[in-house]
């Protein structure tokens, strides 16, 4: 079968069996084509909140999976692939965060979208890279415990000052493999090009960069730009996508490490089976999980909207 074939059928199987296909901007391109929608961690939690069908498959990470479960628990959900996790969102397990409660009674607990539903059910609210500055500097609390990722905790730090934010040693292996280093050589070979990155990259790369911002504030900003050439510091499929979206302009990756296994072990077939109902992992929670994750789910979506 073509490309084109494969996406054909799981276009014709995803109405036939009231599917509807979350994907995110990380996914390839052909997995994108066939998606309902697709955008960053923040759009597609709210997407999921809103869809109607009565089976959601997810192509992303098993994260993302849970969250549209949680907030869709009558519903189907399906990670279109089981390996697909994200490293950060293992990083820290509930003991941990209890025992750092414990330490920290005063402080309000901020879990990065990017942890597993267990550990949601300890935290006060999620964030996602997209919402993280605007929920932080409306929360009614002046003491937080930000976790999993420091780097995405000290960018917030910087914008919110008047808050309090006590970080903790975590974060995306990929993001913070980047340096300060690979800004220099690329600014050297592309001295024209404005530096747009994504918050998990660490302080010193944020701090050079023209603008921070979540996949989809990075794909937005350089569509929306006069300037004509851009440095991509997140996962290299955005500058792809956005090299597709803009011919006229010149993208470039910050560095060829910036490549998430994980987002990328989904493929079209994985997304075909899974229309096909022979695919993928069914996402069970139990109930108790489902409630107390949920709180601060909904919290993010209150302050974030
Ligand atoms: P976004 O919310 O920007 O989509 O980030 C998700 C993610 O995992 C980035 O690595
Ligand atoms: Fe997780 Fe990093 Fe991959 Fe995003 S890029 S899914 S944070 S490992």
């Amino acid at each position: 079968m073509t490309i084109k074939e494969v996406q054909d059928e799981i276009i014709r199987l995803k109405k036939e069996n009231d599917i509807c296909i979350l994907a995110h901007s990380y996914q390839a391109r052909e997995i994108l084509e066939v998606a309902d929608f697709t955008g960053d961690s923040y759009a597609l939690s709210e997407m999921a909140a809103k869809a109607e069908n009565s089976t959601m498959l997810m192509c992303g990470v098993r994260f993302m999976a849970e969250t549209v479960k949680i907030l869709s628990p009558q519903k189907k959900v399906i990670l279109s692939n089981p390996v697909a996790a994200c490293p950060m969102a293992e990083q820290m397990d509930v003991e941990l965060i209890t025992q750092m409660k414990e330490m920290y009674p005063d402080h309000v607990v901020v879990a990065y979208i990017n942890t597993t539903a267990a550990l949601k059910t300890v935290c006060d609210v999620c964030v996602t890279s997209s919402s993280a500055v605007k929920i932080v500097s409306r929360l009614d609390a002046d003491n937080i415990l930000f976790i999993p990722d420091c780097n995405l905790g000290d960018f917030v730090a910087r914008q919110v000052p008047e808050k309090h934010i006590r970080l903790v040693q975590g974060g995306c292996p990929v993001h913070a493999a980047v340096t300060s280093r690979h800004v220099e050589q690329a600014k050297k070979l592309h001295p024209d090009a404005e530096l747009l990155v994504h918050p998990e990259c660490v302080p010193a790369v944020t701090s050079m960069a023209d603008y921070v911002g979540s996949t989809s504030g990075i794909m937005n900003y350089a569509i929306n730009s006069d300037k004509k050439e851009f440095i991509i510091g997140t996962e290299n499929s955005i500058a792809e996508h956005l090299q597709y979206m803009c011919p006229d302009k010149k993208f470039y990756c910050l560095s060829k490490s910036l490549i998430c296994e994980n987002m990328k072990s989904t493929t079209l077939v994985d997304v075909l089976n899974c229309c096909k109902g022979i695919g993928g992992e069914e996402i069970v929670l139990d109930d108790d999980t489902i409630s107390k994750a949920r709180k601060c789910i909904d919290e993010m979506i209150r302050l974030g909207s």
